[in-house]
Formats: structure tokens, sequence, C-alpha cells
């Protein structure tokens, strides 16, 4: 299976934004990922839960791919109507007991995911094998858009790898902040299965949004 690319929406033309997953979606996208934040786990603010959930509505086969970046992110799932087929990462740096909060995703239907953030030891990811579908790898500080790659990021990748292949599970690895045109391929390389794209790729300036797409999938096939 090839990479699988997860748009960035708080990178797109937000006054096209109905178009424009219309458009992924029609592209064969397996994922949009929608940044939620809270203003207090990270300094920042992107859409409420009724923007959330109204993401569903242009989607025929793309899923949600929900990254919260908020403090006991549990308190937002009815709010943004998390069911069957959404993707949804939780922090482990932001919830008091993450297990709950997986397993309460899981009792929606949806697909469990643990974010990490930079400084977080990729080595937490051992007590989660048997609750999650995806670990969530930030490659950036979380909160804004247009960040420079986190220090160490493929070591940590490649790291976070090993960790999942002696699992033995079947886990994805989503990456997350600065996935450029350059890093897509050395992340690929490193083990990344899913690629969040943002400013530094398929909504920078390189390429009009459906090339850019096309040019994504070439690099992480
Ligand atoms: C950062 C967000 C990312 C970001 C990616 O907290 O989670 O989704 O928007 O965009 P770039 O490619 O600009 O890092
Ligand atoms: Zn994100």
């Amino acid at each position: 299976m090839g990479g699988m690319l997860s748009p960035s929406v708080m990178c797109a033309d937000l006054l096209h934004l109905y178009d424009e997953i219309e458009m992924l979606d029609s592209l064969g996208v397996e994922f949009l990922h929608i940044d939620f934040m809270d203003n207090k786990f990270v300094p920042n603010i992107t859409f409420d839960t009724n923007m959330v959930k109204s993401f569903k509505k242009p989607m025929r086969t793309i899923r949600r791919d929900i990254h919260i970046m908020a403090f006991e992110p549990q308190q937002f799932f009815d709010a943004m109507e998390i069911s069957k087929g959404d993707m949804v990462s939780v922090h482990y740096e932001a919830c008091e007991d993450a297990h709950k909060v997986l397993a309460d995703i899981r009792s929606r239907g949806a697909s469990p995911c643990l974010a990490i953030s930079p400084d977080t030891p990729v080595e937490v990811v051992k007590d989660f094998f048997s609750e999650v579908d995806a670990f969530l790898l930030m490659t950036v500080y979380p909160g804004f858009a247009g960040q420079p790659l986190a220090p160490k990021s493929m070591e940590r990748l490649k790291k976070l790898k090993e960790l999942v292949v002696a699992s033995g599970k079947d886990i994805k690895i989503e990456v997350d902040g600065n996935v450029s045109w350059d890093h897509c391929v050395e992340m690929r390389e490193n083990g990344a299965d899913i690629f969040v794209a943002g400013s530094s790729s398929v909504y920078g300036k390189k390429y009009p949004l459906d090339e850019a797409v096309r040019v994504f999938y070439s690099l992480v096939k």
C-alpha cells in the first residue's frame, strides 16, 4: 500500500472550502486533516466543533482525520459527532487518562490515534499498541502551520517505526508538520504511512491543488 494523504485544511483556501473538499474527495484522497485547537494546550484556535462537524457534508469517500490539540479532548466528541469512518488523534500530553479517551473513540466506531509532541519520548507508545490504529508523530511543535521541522524528527520517526514493527500490530504512522516536498520522501523511507500535507507541500505555491496531490502521491507511493 502506498503512502496516504491527509491535506491540512487549516492551510486551505478557507473561502472555497466546500469546493476544495469535493475536489480532494474526487481525487481519491484518503483523509482530510482537521486541526482543532483549544487555545490552552496550544496558543491558537482554528475551527470550532460545529465547523469540524460540518466538514462531513461534502464528503463521500474521504475521511475526517481530526487532530485534537486540546486538554481532555473527549469533552468535544459529541459536538463533533465523532463516528464510524473518522480517525481521531488525541495528544498523550493532553489527557489525564489517554487509555480511557482512546477507548471512547473506539466505542463510537471511529479509529483511535495517539499523537505525541516533539519533546515526548517515542517510547511512551509502548503502552498503547493494543488500543490504536495509528500514531501521529508531530514533526513540528503543535499549533501553527509554516514551522520548520522539530529537532531529531527523522530519528524519532525511525525509532517509532521500529517499535511499531516490533509490536507485530498493523498500526499506521502519520507525520504532521513541515511535510515538505523534500521531507515527505525521507519520511516515507523512514516508515511514514500517512502524510499531513500543509503549507509546505500541497497548500504551497508550487502547484495548483489537484496537480500538487498527484505530485505528492508520486513521491510517497
Ligand atoms: C500544526 C498542524 C499541521 C500544520 C501542517 O499544528 O497540526 O497540520 O498545519 O502544516 P505545515 O505543512 O505548514 O507544517
Ligand atoms: Zn495537525
